[in-house]
């Protein structure tokens, strides 16, 4: 993966490099994503290798961190990837939502896995609830959860098997933990490769590689001008980053958008998810002529490994289009990108920056999702904020369970 950065690196900013990247060394002690690239993962081998060969389906029933870092990753595979099993995400309340999926799925070759850290999600359960009352034999499900949780305790009892996060992981931060790499195991992604991809990432930025520099260089100008810059636009050049840009949307959301430490400021910078070629056709203007107040990173795949190709087709009325007869669609796509990323910096005053991955593939991803992780906590610290909790989801929570406790009493 290449980072290049478009913008006026902010000048005499080592002092502050290098206090952060201290930080982030110290923080990389306890935080538990950190160490997730090296983790040992022949459980989880064994488990997907010793699988009940006539499940097709594997059904995720999951939320935020618990769903969106695997969908990413699965929806991101699914086009180039002969994989052996489908993943459905069951995530929402919205019964019409459920009602769709459920009339797609033969139950007798499908398996559950219900994922929730804390064990108590009210989407997650509730969907548990319905689905267990039509397919209640304990050899469907699989639970990921805390130790102890309430779920697990639940799991223990109608005897399925449980699998445990590991420590000081949260949810946003869990794709690369037992949470993503079951589901996407199961299905036959190579979590291996993810996993190395996720390394090289890692060493680069802790062992001074290609990549220390630009994480650093970005997390300082986003965190100084995080006020004037308050938005990011991820402007990915592929529909298979379509729910990368969501998980991405949830890490910033969720990590960044809080009340500073010892500060009554409140302070994020405002996650947008892009996709090109289609959003030159709307959210491009906005970018162009709107207000400065976007940052935008540009995501493109060098190589497609697709040879599918424009005709050498001259149609009448049409001539003037023949001058992309011959060219492959991947070629145009690049292109297309590459026209975008020109006219943004001839504008002159909208940071810029490019990531390449080299293709659509495990180690790819797996690059991709950790140095938006790196970039994240960085970020985090430079804006001094708790980049690992969410306070502010809370409170709709309790009204919610509130009103779920009067419903009840009303009824009786
Ligand atoms: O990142 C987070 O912590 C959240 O988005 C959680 O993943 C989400 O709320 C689901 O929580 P749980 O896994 O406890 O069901």
């Amino acid at each position: 993966m290449k980072n290049r950065i478009h913008f006026k690196v902010c000048e005499q900013q080592e002092g502050i490099k290098k206090k952060v990247f201290s930080a982030i060394q110290e923080e990389s002690k306890t935080i538990g994503y950190y160490r997730l690239p090296k983790q040992n993962i022949n459980e989880i081998l064994a488990y997907a290798q010793n699988f009940d060969k006539s499940i097709e389906n594997i059904v995720l029933l999951g939320i935020g961190g618990s769903s969106l870092g695997a969908k990413a990753i699965y929806e991101f595979l699914k086009p180039v990837k002969n994989l052996k099993r489908k993943l459905y995400f069951f995530e929402s309340t919205d019964p019409l939502n459920i009602m769709e999926l459920l009339s797609k799925l033969d139950l007798t070759k499908s398996h559950f896995l219900v994922i929730s850290k804390s064990g108590t999600t009210v989407e997650t359960i509730a969907i548990f609830k319905y689905l267990y009352n039509i397919e209640s034999s304990s050899s469907s499900y699989t639970f990921i959860t805390d130790k102890n949780s309430a779920l697990d305790k639940f799991s223990e009892k109608i005897g399925a098997k449980s699998f445990y996060l590991p420590t000081n992981i949260g949810g946003r931060f869990s794709v690369l933990s037992i949470v993503g790499l079951l589901p996407l195991s199961l299905c036959g992604t190579d979590i291996k490769a993810l996993l190395k991809g996720a390394n090289k990432v890692k060493e680069s930025f802790f062992n001074d590689g290609y990549l220390k520099n630009s994480l650093l260089n970005k997390a300082v100008f986003y965190a100084k001008y995080h006020s004037t810059y308050n938005i990011n636009c991820l402007f990915a050049y592929s529909e298979t980053l379509h729910y990368f840009t969501q998980w991405y949307v949830q890490l910033w959301g969720e990590s960044l958008g809080k009340r500073q430490n010892s500060s009554a400021f409140n302070v994020g910078v405002t996650p947008i998810g892009l996709i090109g070629p289609k959003d030159q056709h709307s959210f491009l203007q906005l970018i162009v002529d709107g207000t400065r107040d976007k940052s935008v990173t540009f995501i493109k795949i060098a190589d497609f490994q697709n040879q599918l190709s424009i005709p050498n087709l001259s149609l009448p009325h049409l001539e003037s289009l023949d001058i992309m007869n011959g060219i492959t669609f991947c070629d145009l796509i690049t292109m297309q990108s590459d026209s975008v990323i020109e006219a943004l910096q001839s504008q002159e005053d909208i940071p810029l920056d490019e990531i390449t991955i080299e293709r659509v593939d495990e180690e790819s991803i797996g690059e991709l999702i950790y140095y938006y992780e790196l970039l994240t906590s960085l970020m985090g610290q430079l804006m001094n904020v708790d980049t690992y909790n969410q306070p502010g989801v809370e409170t709709g929570k309790i009204i919610l369970k509130n009103k779920l406790q009067k419903g009840l009493k009303n009824d009786k």
